[in-house]
């Protein structure tokens, strides 16, 4: 299986490199790379990637993230988000590769607390999550054979993350103060990225939208406890700072993206697909300390 990986240095696509390697041939691109373009804001030179490599799979794990800027540079975001995930979809129907993206729980507005379905009306809140939808929307309207795994809170082993922010603050402050009216399960790049790779091996190709997140559900505040006790039962000499946790809604910290509350994903249509259990985020969460603190 030849396999062409863009976004090779984000959070997930640097766990991509590991998962997809033992499947066949890989090239994994970022956007500064010269061999071929993966420069997502360069269609033509993506285009001419896929020809040149002509690749069995393409997986898309770049993406404009950066929420709150993405308020002020929706151009860039859409670019990346919506045209580059479109003429990817165009050039996999016109080559026969199957496209492999990733898309967010951003789509959805946030309303009520029940894990939203795949099939569920989308309404999102802002630039980053109307470009997300419009990605998803591109895909699919340019008929390529194509997944879609809708993910939430992803975390990375490497640079930074919520886990260490965690530990530094408490190190540093004494009162910290957190949302709780946020909810979701933080999800491992590591899981999305073996996820992947299965989905990649199944024998019945996936095709749509899927939910794909850890199981369960927690909030910042919740989640940023969890970080701090399970550290310091790995190593009980952390010495912490914070004494004090005020728990807060989300309009104590205005953003000039809005954020939706409710950020669960029902991701059983993807278990039933691969026959899978997804883990609690808690697994991830704690193979993670173990490697940090
Ligand atoms: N992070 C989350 O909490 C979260 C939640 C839900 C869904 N998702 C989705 O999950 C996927 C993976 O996200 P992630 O957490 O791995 O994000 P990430 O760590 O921010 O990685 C995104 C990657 O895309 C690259 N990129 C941005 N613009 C590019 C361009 N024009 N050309 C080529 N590469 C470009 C970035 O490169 P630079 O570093 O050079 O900018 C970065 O390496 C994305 O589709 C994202 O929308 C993420």
């Amino acid at each position: 299986m030849k396999i062409l990986l863009l976004g090779q240095n984000g959070q997930l696509g640097w766990e991509l490199q590991r998962s997809l390697a033992p499947l066949g041939e890989l090239l994994a691109l970022d956007r500064s790379s010269t061999s071929h373009c993966g420069d997502l804001s360069n269609l033509d030179g993506l285009v001419k990637t896929v020809h040149a490599f002509r690749p069995d799979v393409v997986v898309n794990a770049a993406a404009y993230t950066a929420v709150d800027k993405a308020e002020s540079d929706s151009a860039t975001a859409f670019l990346v988000n919506e045209l580059a995930p479109e003429a990817l979809s165009r050039v996999c129907a016109a080559t026969g590769a199957y496209l492999v993206h990733f898309s967010s729980d951003y789509v959805f507005d946030g309303a009520g607390q029940t894990p939203w379905l795949e099939t569920d009306a989308t309404g999102p809140l802002n630039v980053y999550g109307h470009s997300k939808l419009a990605g998803e929307k591109g895909i699919a309207l340019h008929g390529s054979r194509h997944v879609i795994f809708r993910t939430s809170w992803v975390y990375g082993m490497e640079g930074g993350n919520f886990a260490k922010t965690m530990l530094r603050l408490a190190q540093e402050r004494e009162r910290m103060t957190l949302i709780n009216d946020q909810f979701g399960a933080p999800t491992g790049a590591a899981l999305l990225a073996d996820v992947t790779a299965l989905a990649l091996q199944a024998p019945q190709a996936l095709t749509g939208i899927y939910h794909l997140a850890a199981a369960g559900e927690t909030t910042w505040y919740d989640y940023a406890q969890y970080v701090l006790a399970k550290a310091k039962a790995l190593k009980p000499s952390l010495n912490y700072a914070v004494r004090d946790f005020v728990a807060v809604p989300t309009s104590n910290f205005p953003t000039p993206a809005k954020r939706p509350l409710n950020s669960r994903l029902n991701c059983s249509r993807l278990e039933q697909a691969l026959q899978l259990k997804l883990p609690p985020w808690q697994a991830g969460v704690d193979a993670l300390l173990t490697k940090i603190v």
